[in-house]
């Protein structure tokens, strides 16, 4: 077990011990019995809108938005985030209590005459054992932060949420909100509580997709489109894995999809995963390369994009706001979304493994999921990847972005020639090609995809091409790194911008 994992579950296990003590103490002096079960008025917009039974009864208001509701015994905690900006949350443990609080407030602490003194004790003792267990949290934390870099960083203190700087007079946009827990604090984004909270004020609008993953959705918030990606219980480990990501490592970058919340709500006994991002109207690379062709300098912008986020992942930053190194694994224009801007950003990393070097850290995760068939590299078709190289996940990663920059070259224009959309292999395999169809044409025949004429009449085009055919090299440390791909196109880009200005010096 790596040094991080070992990080992670001690800081579970002490975290769960403070919850559980603190609870302790409060049960002591404001509750009954600890296994009593409450009724409270629910209102949210996605639970219900009767009433439901917990461990507590909630009301909050989030920007102005009130919602009432139950709390479980693991929810207990969230009743004590009093100090984030224009967020409030009030908890109560009475028949119906919430029905009434309209003014989020302090809990009162109200022993009852007389069992003042055994209150105290039962108060005391506990939090004796809470101090102590914190201590001991502290010291090995700052002992271990003292020995390596970290990237799980924790969630904002209460210090961070106050200095938020909302702009005075607006609502905030997500963007705001991301940004000031992003920018100050641990960096990773939302605390749990607000990503909750903003998912649930999520009025969904159109579904834009949907796949054996699930479906996605147009969603708004406070009048901004936000992507809903709804996953299918079959696909949940991929949302476990995403989310764990999305919150332990700092993944901000114009070429990764931008992360927003995660949110689990449990609807008629089944559980609904919801996993929240910036939305971008060109939808997918794939479903823009059906209807779009492009120009060579578009393309080459396009191919940039998506290398420049494969080496944001694949790279290791070591800092304090650094990151370990990622590979996809699931690479594909089905997983690239298109924006405005004419660059990429790629999405979908329910398939990602972790990696450390200076860690020692390997976590390729627990998803039965594999990767699309049609993308996978040699190495993974003849089960002869190092699985445990993290290096050979980085190339399977290659080989896919060849096939990438393969679909985008096809659409084109060059000399007045471009191609119709077509996925890789299209004229080798069948739809929905199964493992064996791919292993025999990418193994046994080795073949590659096919290269039309008219790129090779073109310096962008040809260049491109050439840097296709060194990401399909069968063995796989052969192939280009996602950092050399990146710094060839970018030389590329310079080329041509330094072209066009001297061209328009000359007119
Ligand atoms: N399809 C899948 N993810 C999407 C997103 N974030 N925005 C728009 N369309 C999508």
């Amino acid at each position: 077990m790596g040094r991080a994992t070992t990080l992670k579950a001690l800081l579970s296990t002490a975290w769960l011990v403070c919850v559980l003590a603190d609870q302790l103490a409060d049960d002591s002096s404001t509750k009954e019995g600890a296994n009593d079960r409450v009724e409270c008025v629910c209102a949210n917009r996605h639970e219900c809108t009767d009433t439901c039974f917990g461990y507590v009864c909630f009301f909050t208001v989030v920007h102005g938005y009130a919602s009432r509701g139950c709390f479980e015994l693991q929810q207990y905690e969230q009743c004590r985030s009093h100090s984030i900006p224009d967020f409030h949350i009030n908890c109560c443990s009475e028949h119906l209590c919430n029905f009434n609080l309209t003014e989020p407030k302090e809990p009162e602490v109200n022993p009852e005459p007389g069992a003042a003194d055994s209150a105290i004790m039962l108060v005391a003792v506990p939090l004796l054992i809470l101090l102590i267990v914190a201590m001991a949290v502290c010291a090995l934390v700052v002992w271990l932060r003292s020995r390596k870099p970290h990237y799980r960083l924790t969630h904002m203190d209460d210090h961070d949420a106050t200095m938020m700087k909302v702009p005075a007079g607006a609502d905030p946009t997500y963007g705001d909100i991301f940004d000031e827990f992003c920018t100050s604090g641990s960096g990773t984004g939302l605390p749990y509580l607000v990503q909750r909270t903003m998912a649930r004020q999520i009025s969904l609008v159109e579904c834009v997709g949907k796949g054996r993953y699930g479906e996605v959705w147009r969603g708004t918030w406070m009048g901004e489109s936000v992507a809903v990606k709804i996953f299918s219980s079959r696909d949940e480990q991929s949302w476990f894995r995403e989310t764990e990501i999305y919150n332990t490592v700092q993944l901000r970058h114009d070429n990764i999809l931008g992360f927003i919340a995660s949110d689990m709500t449990s609807k008629n006994s089944s559980t609904q995963l919801w996993l929240i991002t910036h939305f971008h109207e060109l939808g997918s690379l794939y479903d823009f390369l059906q209807y779009s062709s492009l120009d060579p300098e578009g393309c080459l912008r396009m191919c940039l994009s998506v290398a420049s986020g494969l080496v944001h992942l694949h790279t290791e930053i070591l800092s304090t706001q650094g990151k370990p190194a990622i590979a996809h694994r699931d690479l594909k224009s089905r997983n690239i979304l298109v924006k405005r801007n004419g660059q990429c950003c790629i999405a979908d990393l329910g398939l990602g493994v972790i990696h450390s070097q200076s860690n020692d850290y390997l976590d390729v995760g627990t998803n039965p999921r594999v990767g699309t068939k049609r993308y996978m590299a040699p190495e993974v078709l003849d089960e002869s990847i190092r699985v445990d190289v993290f290096e050979s996940y980085k190339q399977t990663d290659i080989w896919a972005l060849g096939l990438v920059l393969w679909e985008i070259s096809r659409r084109t224009v060059v000399n007045g020639i471009v191609e119709d959309y077509r996925p890789p292999f299209f004229d080798m395999v069948p739809s929905d090609p199964s493992f064996e169809d791919m292993r025999k044409v990418v193994c046994v025949d080795q073949h590659r995809p096919s290269l039309h004429n008219r790129l090779y009449s073109h310096p962008i085009l040809s260049s491109i091409a050439k840097v296709m055919k060194e990401c399909w090299f069968q063995s796989p440390p052969a192939r280009l790194t996602a950092l050399r791909v990146r710094k060839t196109l970018s030389k590329l880009d310079q080329d041509t911008d330094q072209g066009t200005d001297k061209l328009k010096q000359d007119v």
